[in-house]
């Protein structure tokens, strides 16, 4: 198995599952907070009869912001445009989607801190003033233009939210982050998996796999259809806590949702750095992995879960971790 079973990131089989995707608010599980003001301010936009303010949504992966982005522009009953921020390349590239918006459109950008800066102030004038400045003609001639653009409404989705510019980020009105998920909830959102995909999961074996799918929805997901391969091939076709169990120990995903990434990172600190603080780099060049993915996609649950500590000189890991490692650890560790 080369690809890690538990990870946030999509892959191929994901895209395919937009029949799993919640698509109004009422069945979006979960966030419950984001959910309620968005509900509000969605409602306060239709009875205005105006765009939605522009909205920021940021989070680890997996969590639902691209899911959430459809939502809002099925709530107000508006078109949804989607673009990416590492495939806009050219101003051009972004011109063309803002000037094909009709008005209360919702223009989504995935990976919105990925726009190229100087691409990315067109943005400005654009979620300010919905005018679009263009620069036509050549080097000796040229000459800005403006047009008018529709009202719409921006929702960008990001990891990374300190990596926005500021000028970018102060012109969202809605700010929301999205959490990692409790397991009941994960444990509601498997059932209604279950539920869209025709086959039935035992009560405590949806909370098995909840409890292991580390606060994500889209792992959750993964995590049941295999569950219901090992269910059909090995087992009776039922998803019981037992099947549950034999898949998910298989798939190595153990009790707190770690597998071998997580355990070769902790282990890493613990044994060549003496278990921290150590900096993030050096944890990277020490696993072979990029310090980036470190940071967006193992670290931030490691952290929620306190495994891992994050203090001013570098990454400790804790006596949490150290007891599910079975490994002794430091006396004075708290
Ligand atoms: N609140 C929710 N209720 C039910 N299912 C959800 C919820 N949030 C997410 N999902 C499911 O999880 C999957 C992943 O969600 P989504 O693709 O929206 O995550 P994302 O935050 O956009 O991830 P990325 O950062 O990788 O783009 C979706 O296919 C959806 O079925
Ligand atoms: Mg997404």
């Amino acid at each position: 198995m080369d690809e890690r079973m538990i990870t946030n990131e999509k892959l191929e089989e994901d895209v395919l599952e937009s029949n799993i995707r919640p698509r109004f608010l009422k069945d979006y599980i979960g966030q419950t907070e984001v959910k309620e003001n968005l509900d509000i301010f969605i409602k306060a936009a239709k009875m205005r009869e105006e765009s939605l303010d522009h909205v920021l949504l940021y989070g680890p992966p997996g969590l639902g912001k691209t899911t959430l982005s459809f939502i809002i522009a099925n709530e107000l009953e508006k078109d949804i445009k989607t673009a990416s921020g590492p495939a806009i390349e050219k101003s051009g590239d972004l011109a063309a989607i803002l000037s094909s918006l009709e008005p209360g459109d919702v223009l989504f950008i995935d990976e919105i801190h990925r726009i190229p800066r100087y691409i990315e102030e067109i943005l400005y004038s654009a979620m300010e003033d919905f005018t679009l400045e263009i620069v036509v003609g050549n080097d000796s001639s040229s000459k800005s233009i403006k047009i008018d653009l529709p009202p719409f409404t921006l929702v960008g989705a990001t990891t990374r939210a300190g990596d926005l510019t500021s000028p970018l980020r102060d012109r969202f009105g809605i700010i929301s982050k999205l959490q990692y998920y409790t397991i009941d909830e994960l444990t509601t959102i498997v059932k209604r998996t279950s539920k869209v995909l025709e086959c039935d999961i035992e009560e405590d074996a949806a909370y098995e796999l909840a409890r292991r799918s580390r606060g994500t929805p889209r792992i959750a997901n993964r995590l049941f259809k295999r569950v219901r391969d090992y269910a059909l091939v090995i087992g009776d076709g039922i998803i019981d806590l037992k099947i549950t169990k034999v898949a998910l120990d298989r798939l190595k995903v153990d009790s707190e949702g770690l597998d071998d990434t997580d355990y070769n990172l902790l282990k890493a600190i613990i044994e060549r750095f003496n278990g921290g603080p150590v900096g993030i780099e050096a944890i990277a060049s020490s696993i072979g992995e990029e310090q980036t993915t470190i940071e967006d996609v193992y670290e931030p649950y490691l952290l929620q879960r306190g495994f891992l500590k994050r203090t001013t000189r570098g990454r400790i890991v804790t006596r949490k971790a150290y007891e599910h490692l079975k490994i002794p650890c430091k006396e004075n560790l708290e």
